[in-house]
């Protein structure tokens, strides 16, 4: 199946990213959100992504021009009529993407692929509320979008092999390296990067070192490009407490249960960097 049209539901860190990523391999892309200050707020950060990929002579003026006319905002999702595929991009909860998935399968041409970049819930629930199971998969993208080589694409018990097929060569178009992964909470890179992450938390948490020299160590000490409290904050503390709240519910193994120091942070609202605070402070 040919794809010419890309939608993406949300443009937030990784929707914008996402969009960003798919308009510059050439794609005609419409990115949804659910205000017009949220919409602004993600096409500025495109923008801004490309006005500094100009400034290092990564793209042309005329090319950031190109790019710029291949990609619409917009806040109604009626406007995903024409798209052969869309990635939803929208919050970690089941409820909303539960709410989201009948609408685009309404929507939608009979015969286009709906993806999710969830990081870790169950994409074989998302298919199973629309009438194309078969035609649903994940697509899941690492942070920041544009510059990670890796995707997950994820295969529920329903998704047809043609469809992997599609979601693999549409991946390798946009410059990144496909996986597969079965449709299990965490997929591969999560089940194994969450239990890392928490652990450095409980370090935190009984004294064991102290935050600095924790990431030293594992910058230096394994060649990480940034020690778990840098990444943290670069992810997102509430994105890494639903992703490993999911991973929990579904194997009930401690190692997948969000510390309480984790947690505290989260309702206090420290996010780390889209939030100005995490373990480190960007105010
Ligand atoms: N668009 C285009 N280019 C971008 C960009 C964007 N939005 N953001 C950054 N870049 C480019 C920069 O211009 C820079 O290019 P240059 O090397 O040619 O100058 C390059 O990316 C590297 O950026 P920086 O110079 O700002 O910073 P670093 O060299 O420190 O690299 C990093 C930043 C790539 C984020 C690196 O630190 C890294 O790889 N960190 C680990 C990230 C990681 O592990 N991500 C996965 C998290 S897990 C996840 O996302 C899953 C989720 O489900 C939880």
């Amino acid at each position: 199946m040919a794809i010419y049209k890309v939608g993406v539901v949300g443009a937030g860190l990784m929707g914008a990213g996402i969009a960003q990523t798919c308009a510059q391999s050439g794609y005609e892309v419409v990115v949804r959100e659910i205000n017009q200050q949220l919409l602004d707020k993600g096409l500025a950060r495109i923008y801004g992504a490309w006005d500094m990929m100009a400034s290092k002579d990564k793209l042309t003026h005329r090319q950031v021009d190109e790019n710029r006319t291949r990609i619409r905002g917009t806040l109604d999702i009626a406007d995903f009529a024409e798209c052969d595929l869309v990635i939803e991009a929208v919050v970690e909860n089941m409820e909303e993407k539960l709410r989201l998935f009948p609408m685009l399968d309404h929507v939608l041409k009979p015969d286009a692929l709906i993806l999710s970049n969830t990081s870790s819930l169950n994409i074989t629930q998302m298919g199973a509320v629309t009438k194309r199971q078969d035609k649903i998969c994940g697509l899941h993208f690492f942070n920041p979008a544009p510059v990670m080589q890796l995707v997950e694409v994820v295969q529920t018990i329903s998704t047809s092999q043609e469809t992997i097929e599609t979601v693999k060569q549409f991946a390798i178009s946009l410059g990144k390296k496909p996986v597969i992964a079965k449709d299990t909470a965490g997929f591969i890179v999560n089940f194994l990067l969450i239990p890392y992450l928490l652990a450095a938390i409980r370090m935190l948490e009984n004294g064991m070192a102290t935050r600095d020299d924790i990431d030293t160590a594992m910058k230096l000490g394994c060649g990480y490009p940034m020690g778990p409290f840098t990444l943290l904050d670069y992810v997102g503390l509430d994105t890494t407490m639903w992703a490993a709240e999911a991973i929990y519910e579904e194997y009930k193994d401690p190692l997948y249960a969000p510390p309480p120091l984790l947690r505290r942070m989260v309702i206090s609202g420290m996010y780390g960097r889209k939030s100005g605070k995490g373990f480190y402070d960007y105010q």
